[in-house]
């Protein structure tokens, strides 16, 4: 029997599970939600999760129904989460994972109370939960608290907002983090119909990775907020926040929530949102979510931005003034097909997610900006894997990734976002641009709401393009491609003209010229972030100088430039560019720009390490809990 066959009967039995229990809160008046709710959990070897305790081909969760009220004093979600489950007929528990969460009780559908045992924690996963079952458990209520310190979640205070009135909390669920916040099966391939009641104090906005179902309620001077998800989503897109929040309509079916401060700017930056819609529309296939809303956090948002349903999470440091960081925008925009429609299964296959999205991306900023914009990101995206694989070891440069005994953020490297696009590009390349295109689209319609492995891409592209032509086979390379180290012979080249002008300056430069302000002024960020990264790695503080004062970098408002710039100071250790690297590591925490910046400090043992120690001990009350994970270790004092 095929995977797939084997996969299409389990849920087949689960299905009938589902429709035997027939219990009120599930799906039943909604087809289309039902069909997704018991999307297969594959079976195959390659699709098992080890990030996860779940045993979900024995019982699984299709549901969660959250109930919380938010407690900024005590830094706590705590409420009920109800789960609705199928299992096997001789299932006798149901594991659950979780990180750290405080668990009065669990009972079943009938309020009668299911004995359950935490076990201990591992380092990576935190901890199962399992729960005994009778024969006639449809259904889990847990009664639970999340700790102060949990993973997910970020609560700020006022003074660390925008509008320094009120605190706010925001969540990041990707990869692993959710589970110290929902008691829940943790694992991508574990799809979940989702629905959310949020209590907050009164004067707050809630807002959620998902619709909401009613209008927001004041009761006994509580905010509610309810939220409901007829799709089944991987349990890491379950996002939230809660603040001093408005919006502001963008397209017919976008816009932004922000602070109240940030409105303007946010919409301004944003004004692209439709249009970008409408391309990926017309190269991915209708935008299938309804909504597609934004949120720009405050800057201690661990990352540039996170593709949760319905509703992106920005950085606001993608906020440039002239738009010339958007394609941000358009990343987080095509993972509402390559992520979450069609999602790893498991992180070891994490490049189905980011090197398809990352390819998509380029395709919808092509569409809006033009090839030669879409060419240099290509060009930019591959140097930057070059040195990113320089300093990974072997193994971990292939596709699908070895991560047992570690965290699934090892794979999160310019293996599963560039190589991932690279390869993409180099089968278009092959097939032609038309036929790829329709591949592609195919693709995400063949696994709509589903999991996803590199074995059922082969296995797509080898059906539906190959069609067993033998020397587009042996051309493609596709298991070197995803299985060896390495970049394959094959590889589709960036165009080396891409930046032809830019390359001649840092030439010039480089033999001794003094700084082209007139070229620096006309160029974009793309051209002068490649100015930068092409400079000799060594320079003289006189050259260093030079470069300051002709382009005033250490006052620039692009963020990635700033950071070239900065990297580039520290490997000098350019002393009057220091104010700039304190400024800016303390104004934002995003984890791509923080922690490359103090880690090369904190190598440098005389220079570097006692600057990295006394910015970090500032900086750090700030940071995410994802960015201080890895800071933490680095021995600075402040952890
Ligand atoms: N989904 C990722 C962010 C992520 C990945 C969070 C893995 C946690 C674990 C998101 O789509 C992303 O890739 N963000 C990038 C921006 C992008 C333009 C490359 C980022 O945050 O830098
Ligand atoms: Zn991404």
């Amino acid at each position: 029997m095929t995977i797939l066959k084997r996969a299409v009967m389990a849920a087949a039995i689960l299905l009938t599970a589902a429709c035997q229990q027939g219990s009120p809160g599930e799906n039943a008046a909604n087809p289309a939600a039902e069909r997704d709710a018991v999307a297969p959990v594959l079976d195959t070897p390659d699709a098992v999760d080890i990030h996860s305790f779940a045993k979900p081909l024995i019982a699984r969760v299709t549901h969660v129904a959250l109930d919380l009220t938010v407690d900024f004093d005590a830094r706590r979600l705590g409420g009920t989460a109800t789960l609705d489950i199928q299992k096997r007929p001789d299932a006798r528990e149901i594991i659950l994972d979780d990180r750290g969460l405080e668990i009065d009780k669990i009972a079943d559908q009938s309020g009668k109370p299911l004995p359950f045992k935490v076990g201990a924690a591992d380092p990576n996963l935190g901890s199962p939960i399992a729960i005994g079952l009778n024969g006639d458990t449809s259904r889990l209520v847990i009664t639970y608290k999340s700790a102060p310190d949990a993973g997910a979640l970020q609560w700020l205070t006022p003074e660390q907002t925008a509008g320094k009135k009120m605190p706010y909390l925001f969540s990041q669920g990707q990869a692993i983090e959710n589970r110290s916040w929902i008691p829940t099966q943790d694992s991508p391939g574990i799809r979940q119909t989702w629905e959310a009641t949020i209590r907050t104090p009164p004067g707050f906005t809630a807002v959620m990775s998902a619709p909401r179902a009613e209008p927001p309620m004041t009761q006994g001077g509580e905010g509610i907020f309810k939220f409901r998800m007829d799709h089944g989503v991987a349990p890491y897109m379950i996002a939230i926040a809660v603040g001093d929040l408005k919006f502001r309509e963008l397209g017919p079916r976008s816009g932004v929530w922000t602070e109240p401060s940030m409105l303007d700017a946010a919409a301004t930056e944003l004004s692209d949102t439709e249009k970008m819609i409408s391309a990926a529309e017309k190269l991915f296939g209708p935008y299938p979510w309804g909504r597609y809303d934004m949120l720009v956090l405050p800057p201690s948002f661990p990352f540039g931005g996170m593709e949760n349903p319905t509703l992106t999470f920005l950085t606001p440091t993608f906020i440039a003034g002239d738009k010339s960081l958007v394609s941000l925008v358009a990343h987080e925009l095509a993972h509402s097909w390559s992520g979450n429609l069609a999602t790893n299964a498991t992180w070891s296959d994490f490049w189905l997610n980011e090197g398809t999205t990352t390819y998509a991306e380029r395709r919808i900023v092509e569409e809006l900006y033009g090839s030669k914009v879409a060419t240099q990101q290509v060009a930019l995206g591959v140097d930057s894997m070059h040195k990113e694989m320089a300093g990974l070891s072997s193994a971990d440069t292939r596709l699908h990734i070895d991560l047992k005994g570690r965290h699934p953020d090892d794979g999160l490297t310019d293996v599963a976002y560039e190589k991932g696009a690279a390869f993409l590009r180099t089968i278009e390349n092959a097939v032609g641009r038309q036929r790829f295109d329709a591949f592609l689209r195919g693709w995400f319609q063949r696994h709509s709401f589903q999991p996803v492995t590199s074995a059922m891409f082969l296995a797509d592209v080898r059906q539906y393009l190959i069609e067993g032509d033998k020397a587009l086979e042996t051309k493609l390379q596709l298991d070197r491609w995803v299985n060896e180290p390495g970049i394959p012979s094959n590889m589709l080249k960036p165009d080396p003209q891409a930046f032809a002008a830019v390359d001649q300056a840092v030439a010039a430069f480089g033999r001794g010229g003094a700084p082209d302000t007139k070229s620096w002024n006309g160029w974009t960020s793309d051209e002068r972030l490649r100015f930068l990264n092409k400079l000799p790695r060594k320079l003289a503080a006189g050259r260093l100088d030079s470069l300051e004062k002709a382009f005033g970098l250490n006052g620039i408002r692009n963020m990635e430039v700033r950071f070239a710039w900065l990297d580039l100071a520290i490997a000098n250790r350019y002393q009057p560019a220091v104010p700039s690297l304190e400024q800016f590591l303390t104004m934002q925490g995003r984890r791509k720009f923080v922690r490359p910046l103090i880690e090369a400090l904190a190598k440098d043992q005389q220079w570097g390490r006692p600057i990295a120690a006394r910015i970090y001990a500032k900086a750090r009350a700030g940071y995410h809990p994802i960015t201080t994970r890895d800071l933490d270790k680095l021995g600075l004092g402040a952890g």
